[in-house]
């Protein structure tokens, strides 16, 4: 008898379906393009002499090799949770080994947290738009989704905590991008920071901080992370609600997949569980190559992706304020790897997608995916770290008489 796969499958697949936009993007692969629609780095500057080299010491050890290649602890290699305890020590932010798990890519440590609260219902709070990959995670569990406390929430203080009387149900954490967010490029200012941490503990709420672009800053001064301020708050790392999730995929490449979590050993251990059942540990191999290349990585090594992206953000931004004005509002991010455009009302971005990529050859993400609700069709994010200055600036020009002849119609 034939398999009935769609009635075999777990009705919450359901709601995993392909996107119509997927499909489109998958042109982008055809000669001509220009695609600010990647969210990815610069292959170009991938420390890649450093990688070779560190993978080569270790699997030139034969005792090096017999760790690199073993089965190993579920919570990561101890140097490289150590090195890390460090570096979240040198940003404020006292802890050990054992307040840190190592994860597949910080993706893993969304995947994670959502296993740990999220039963179907639980209620998760986040910011409209937001990134799409923690949606794809946490909607695996079902959640229903708030915004975050502040003036766009309906809920009386008391039902974060504990729910209430009329059904509503307790709100498991608030998922926040506190340094350029992914799609917007914005940033909270410290008074938001101190007001979100501070809410947050007086509702006995958890915040998972998703800090995958905290490196890239491109001007201003550095802000402390909600971590840091949480953990001086309570008094230690291990006495706060934050989750904080870091990776090096954004400073040293993305494939190693190394990811962590930073959160009170409570948290931790639970996560272990999970990581266990998961995958039982990340590659020891890559692990070792990333912390001998992250501990040794020449100075100027994140100078170099800094300059880049930002003169990659200027040429954006100056092409912007050329092509776009008067047709479209955007963010200035200081740092990070996106714009965000917003269109006049009557302009939907996937409609704009498909006449760009027509008519001009151009590709961007249009913003509803980024919604929870389905708003923001009139939005789109442009990535800024993926193409040199002169393409930048020709897609902008392109794009630019796309959306004029689109408002003209
Ligand atoms: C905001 C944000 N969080 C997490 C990730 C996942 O990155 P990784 O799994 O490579 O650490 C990304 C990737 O683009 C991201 O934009």
């Amino acid at each position: 008898m034939a398999i009935d796969w769609e009635t075999g499958f777990a009705p919450r697949m359901q709601q995993a379906k392909p996107s119509a936009i997927r499909e489109l993007l998958k042109l982008l692969d055809e000669p001509g393009i220009i695609s600010f629609a990647g969210g990815i780095p610069d292959p170009n500057l991938f420390p890649r002499t450093a990688i070779a080299a560190a993978a080569q010491r270790i699997l030139g050890d034969p005792q090096l090799a017999a760790t690199a290649l073993q089965y190993g602890p579920s919570e990561g290699h101890a140097p490289l949770r150590r090195y890390i305890a460090g570096l979240m020590d040198q940003h404020g932010v006292a802890c050990t080994a054992d307040n840190i798990l190592i994860t597949s890519g910080s993706q893993q440590a969304l995947d994670f947290i959502g296993r740990l609260f999220l039963d179907p219902g639980d209620t998760v709070l986040v910011a409209r738009p937001t990134y799409l990959g923690a949606l794809q995670a946490f909607s695996a569990h079902q959640p229903v989704y708030e915004p975050l406390p502040g003036p766009g929430s309906n809920r009386t203080p008391d039902s974060y905590g504990s729910g209430d009387a009329s059904g509503t149900r307790r709100a498991k954490f608030g998922y926040v991008i506190a340094d350029f967010q992914n799609p917007t490029g914005e940033s909270l200012s410290l008074a938001e920071r101190r007001d979100l941490v501070a809410n947050a503990a007086a509702l006995g709420l958890p915040i998972v901080e998703d800090a995958a672009y905290d490196q890239l800053r491109y001007d201003g001064a550095a802000l402390p992370s909600l971590l840091a301020l949480d953990a001086a708050r309570a008094g230690g790392i291990d006495k706060g609600g934050v989750l904080y999730c870091g990776t090096f995929s954004k400073t040293i490449a993305p494939a190693l997949r190394i990811g962590w979590i930073a959160a009170p050993c409570t948290v931790i251990d639970r996560l272990v569980l999970i990581k266990q059942a998961s995958d039982l540990h990340t590659s020891t191999l890559d692990q070792m190559v990333l912390h001998e290349v992250a501990a040794t990585l020449a100075p100027d090594h994140l100078a170099t992706i800094r300059r880049t992206y930002r003169a990659r953000r200027d040429a954006m931004l100056g092409a912007l304020d050329e092509c776009f004005r008067g047709a479209a509002q955007w963010t200035r991010p200081e740092g990070g790897m996106f714009i965000w455009v917003t269109l006049p009302e009557q302009l939907d971005a996937e409609d704009l997608l498909r006449r760009s990529l027509a008519e001009a050859r151009v590709a961007f993400v249009p913003g509803t995916s980024f919604h929870v609700d389905g708003s923001g069709r009139n939005t789109l994010r442009l990535n800024f770290s993926l193409n040199p200055e002169a393409v930048a600036a020709e897609g902008i020009r392109r794009l630019g008489n796309v959306l004029h002849r689109a408002l003209a119609a």
